[in-house]
C-alpha cells in the first residue's frame, strides 16, 4: 500500500512573536521542520513526502531543507488555515497512494516508530488519531468565569501523525468544504461523516512547537534525546 506523508508547514507562527516562522527557527543548529522531515525520511513505511509551505518561505526551505530530505516528492504553496494548506497537500497526492498521513511541521519529536505504528493501525481502522489522555483538569471558560469542569476521565489531547486511507480523508476533505466547515485537526473532518476514527497512545514529548516556552521545553527534550544516543 503506497503511503505518502503531508507535512503543514504554512503557518506564519505569530504566537511565537520571531520574525520567522517557528518551523524554521533553529533547535539544536538546525531548523525545527528538519527535525520533522528527518523523522519521516527514517520511516521506511512512508515514501513520499508533500511538504507545504508558504510563499515567503519556499525559497529558504528550497536551498537550506529539502536538499537533505530525497523523499520530498512535491512542495506546494499552503493556505490561510492549516485545513486549507493539508488541502492543498491532499490535492497534490498522486494517484496510486493509498495511506495519507498528515502531521504538523511544527512536531518536531514525532519518531518513525510512532508514525510506522499509525500506519499500521490504519490498515485496518482507515483512520486513526494519535493522542496522550489529559492530565490536568480541564474547565469550559466564558467570559472569564468557569462555566464547568469536564469530566477528566475520557478526554485526550490530540496530536498528529493522523493517519487515513485516501478516499477516506479525501471524501471528508471534500464535504468540509462544501459545507465551509473548518476544524483545527483532520480527525474531526472524518469523525463528522460518522466513521469510527481509532485512537493510538503518543508521546507526551510529541509537543507542537508554538510559543517561546515550547521551544525552551523543546531544547530540554532534544538534550535528553542526544544523551541517550551518546550512551
Ligand atoms: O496553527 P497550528 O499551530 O495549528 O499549526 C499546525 C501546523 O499547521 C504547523 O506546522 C503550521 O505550520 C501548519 N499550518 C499551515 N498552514 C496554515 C496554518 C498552519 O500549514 N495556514
Amino acid at each position: 500500500m503506497k503511503v505518502t506523508a503531508i507535512i503543514p508547514a504554512a503557518g506564519s507562527g505569530t504566537r511565537m512573536g520571531t520574525d520567522r516562522p517557528k518551523q524554521l527557527i533553529e533547535l539544536g543548529g538546525q531548523p525545527i521542520l528538519a527535525h520533522t522531515l528527518r523523522a519521516f525520511e527514517g520511516c521506511s513505511s512512508v515514501e513520499d513526502v508533500i511538504l507545504v509551505v508558504s510563499k515567503e518561505t519556499f525559497s529558504f526551505c528550497s536551498k537550506h531543507i529539502l536538499p537533505c530530505f530525497p523523499k520530498v516528492d512535491k512542495v506546494v504553496f499552503g493556505g490561510k488555515k492549516r485545513q486549507d494548506s493539508v488541502f492543498r497537500g491532499l490535492e497534490a497526492v498522486r494517484a496510486d497512494t493509498e495511506i495519507v498521513v498528515i502531521h504538523d511541521g511544527s512536531r518536531p519529536f514525532v519518531t518513525a516508530e510512532q508514525i510506522a505504528c499509525s500506519i499500521d493501525l490504519c490498515r485496518k481502522a482507515r483512520a486513526v488519531v494519535t493522542a496522550v489522555p489529559v492530565t490536568d483538569t480541564v474547565k469550559y471558560v466564558a467570559n472569564g468565569v468557569v462555566k464547568r469542569t469536564l469530566e477528566r476521565s475520557g478526554l485526550w489531547l490530540a496530536q498528529t501523525p493522523q493517519t487515513f486511507s485516501f478516499p477516506l480523508i479525501w471524501k471528508a476533505y471534500q464535504r468540509a468544504n462544501k459545507e465551509g466547515f473548518y476544524a483545527t485537526d483532520d480527525s474531526a473532518l472524518v469523525e463528522r461523516l460518522g466513521i469510527k476514527v481509532a485512537v493510538l497512545q503518543g508521546s507526551y514529548q510529541n509537543i507542537k512547537i508554538t510559543t517561546p516556552e515550547d521551544l525552551a521545553v523543546a531544547q530540554v527534550i532534544l538534550n535528553q534525546r542526544n544523551k541517550r544516543r551518546e550512551r
